[in-house]
């Protein structure tokens, strides 16, 4: 994206002086349709929730989630495709306050359009909500029949949100078609420092009125073994990056068209980190730039 570009799409939001309100509007991005604002920083379960029968593990996984919600965390990302995810979370998220701000997101992942509604109710009862807010097409799997289903699915009230979901930078020529032609609430797609082959579609997504939510922010945790041993440099924490975690995420968010990151974490402690990208300052383009050239000369 061009820097006349970047500026265009978000200037208030990247350049406002640090008042309480304008720390805060930083926090939240609104979704696109509707009035709706979610936290910047939301949370995957890929292979972190995909957990039963171990108590320790557990446990670990409740104070994860503990810590998401004590640093105002809201927004919950799982699938059908991630294990005993969906189950995990039904059973730990009475047990925790989290004061109306959980949403929850799922997705529908099937060859077969007899699966769709089925998979639904299943992550409904899973889950242990009488509504989703998001359900999206996993892998756009199927997906004209997945979104009718969907559809019909919010028409009753039963989810909120619909869009589709991809990753790897695979099938962004699909996902392009479909924004355009179909009427969407939200995409989930890969953009991290060594990925950002999505940036043409997270264009096209604001458009489109389309909010966005960004997976593999990490890169699976490849990013983290990229920078083993080294430490940040200086010039980074001059624009707002405590640590590593908040270099990688404060780039993503900073992408004016991105409504959160959903970074996974079993550690109680990345969580912590993972929330505090929210917070304070985040690159303007150069700033950015400079982020991405730095770390690919590594
Ligand atoms: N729609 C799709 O097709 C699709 C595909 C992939 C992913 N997703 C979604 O996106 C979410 C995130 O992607 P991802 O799970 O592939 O990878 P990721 O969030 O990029 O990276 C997760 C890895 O980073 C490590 N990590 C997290 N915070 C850390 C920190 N502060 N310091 C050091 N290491 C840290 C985690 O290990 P620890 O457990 O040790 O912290 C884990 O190994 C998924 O969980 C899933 O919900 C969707």
């Amino acid at each position: 994206m061009d820097r006349r570009a970047f500026l265009a799409l978000a200037p208030a939001l990247l350049w406002a002086p640090d008042t309480p309100a304008a720390i805060d509007a930083r926090r939240r991005r609104r979704l696109p349709r509707g009035e709706e604002t979610l936290p910047v920083i939301g949370m995957g379960t890929w292979l972190t929730f995909d957990v039963a029968d171990d108590y320790e593990a557990i446990q670990r996984r409740r104070a994860v989630l503990q810590r998401f919600f004590a640093a105002g965390g809201g927004m919950i990302d799982a699938s059908p495709m991630y294990g005993r995810a969906e189950w995990l979370l039904g059973q730990l998220l009475p047990e925790l306050p989290h004061a109306g701000r959980l949403f929850a997101a799922t997705k529908i992942w099937s060859a077969f359009d007899s699966t769709g509604p089925r998979q639904l109710d299943d992550s409904l009862r899973l889950w242990r909500q009488p509504r989703l807010d998001a359900v999206l097409v996993h892998n756009l799997l199927n997906w004209r029949a997945h979104l009718r289903t969907l559809r019909q699915a919010r028409d009753a009230g039963r989810v909120r949100y619909i869009g589709i979901s991809t990753s790897h930078g695979r099938r962004h020529d699909d996902v392009a078609r479909l924004l355009r032609d179909e009427q969407l609430d939200l995409l989930q797609i890969t953009y991290n420092l060594v990925d950002d082959s999505a940036e043409p579609l997270l264009h096209l997504a604001a458009e489109r009125g389309v909010g966005v939510v960004v997976n593999r922010p990490f890169d699976a945790g490849n990013l983290f073994h990229r920078v083993a041993g080294r430490t940040l440099p200086n010039w980074a924490r001059d624009i707002g990056c405590a640590d590593w975690a908040q270099y990688f995420l404060k780039w993503i968010i900073s992408h004016p068209a991105v409504t959160c990151a959903i970074p996974a974490t079993s550690n109680p402690e990345h969580m912590d980190q993972n929330m505090a990208a929210g917070l304070g300052r985040l690159p303007d383009p150069a700033a950015r730039g400079r982020m991405r050239e730095y770390l690919r000369r590594l």
